[in-house]
């Protein structure tokens, strides 16, 4: 029985701050409040070798940051362009397409609150399955996210919990046969929920949103459903339930239930996700090409809000000759 390697593994430069996995498959967690992404961004090296934990481990936590928004969207553009030497120089932050919503703090901070806006475009409905709403952030976009960037200011006193699940592990879980049968395949993502939401909030649709190719008002991309995530060089799945709404190459019919199959794979393995508690002024950051997660709509009519960088990274491909991260890691349980 071969395990999956502790975090240590991949720490680096960041070897001297503590830290531990808070679960075998995804999220590595910095528990001391002396370990400050303020001072992590000061040194290049860091931030490389902070963009490569996040990629190995999916998410990694930091407890009590006092990290402004100017620096949070520093790091953000450094995280992608320190990661591998392919970061396209067009790709910069992510401006959501109904960002006018709540324009505060800048185009390029997604305001992720109760209130509405980017997080909240539908009604809540507490009868509805939670698990809907399980995602990677914008890959209705041509060049969708590399990294996301996430401090929560207002909370409930409990609940509004995040989850996030493996895409590698995910992809890994996968029969052979099946893994292959979805290599060549293609799948068309749309975020038409935003032009909904715009439409009837009277917004305007943002464009030019961090990239020269993410513009019009037309919100859809065609991915391949197994990525290769350039900074591991693993493949994962790539299609979420919230913007994924068909595989290209197959019939409405078959297409409907492969994905309702892949779907189930993420949001039913519970051992291949990460749950989150955060307290004040948490940051996470994970890996959007690597990584699903989905918020917990359990606390009632309270203020939960938080600040949201989402830089953009590669357009999505599939490199046959990629492996998985249970091959290179030799985890075999
Ligand atoms: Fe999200």
């Amino acid at each position: 029985m071969v395990k999956a390697p502790h975090a240590s593994a991949f720490l680096g430069s960041l070897s001297a701050f503590e830290a531990y996995d808070v679960t075998p498959h995804i999220g590595t967690r910095f528990p001391s409040t002396a370990t400050q992404l303020s001072a992590i961004l000061k040194d290049d090296e860091k931030v490389k070798d902070l963009a490569h934990l996040v990629s190995q481990r999916g998410v990694v936590f930091f407890t009590n940051q006092d990290l402004e928004i100017q620096d949070q969207k520093e790091l953000g553009y450094k995280l992608g362009k320190l990661s591998w030497s392919g970061h396209p120089e067009t790709s910069g932050l992510h401006v959501h397409p109904i960002s006018e919503d709540l324009p505060e703090l800048g185009r390029d901070v997604g305001i992720i609150t109760s209130k509405g806006g980017i997080a909240a475009p539908e009604k809540h409905n507490f009868r509805s399955r939670a698990s809907k709403d399980w995602h990677s952030d914008v890959t209705f976009e041509p060049i969708p996210s590399d990294y996301a960037i996430l401090k929560m200011h207002t909370l409930p006193e409990v609940g509004g919990d995040t989850l996030w699940a493996s895409a590698y592990e995910a992809y890994d879980r996968l029969s052979p046969a099946f893994q292959k049968f979805l290599e060549g395949l293609t799948a068309y993502h749309n975020g038409g929920q935003f032009n909904v939401y715009a439409k009837t909030h009277n917004l305007p649709i943002q464009q030019n949103r961090g990239s020269p190719v993410n513009s019009g008002d037309d919100l859809s991309a065609t991915h391949p459903i197994i990525r290769t995530n350039p900074v591991t060089g693993y493949r994962g799945l790539f299609v979420n339930k919230a913007f994924t709404k068909r595989i290209v190459e197959l019939s409405p019919d078959e297409s409907d239930n492969v994905l309702q199959y892949l779907f189930r794979h993420i949001s039913e393995n519970h051992d291949l996700q990460v749950r989150y508690r955060w307290e004040q002024n948490d940051i996470a950051i994970w890996d959007n090409r690597s990584t699903f997660h989905t918020a917990t709509k359990d606390y009632g009519n309270v203020l939960r809000s938080g600040n949201r960088i989402a830089s953009l990274g590669e357009r999505p491909f599939f490199d046959p000759n990629s492996k998985s991260r249970r091959e290179v890691l030799n985890i075999q349980d």
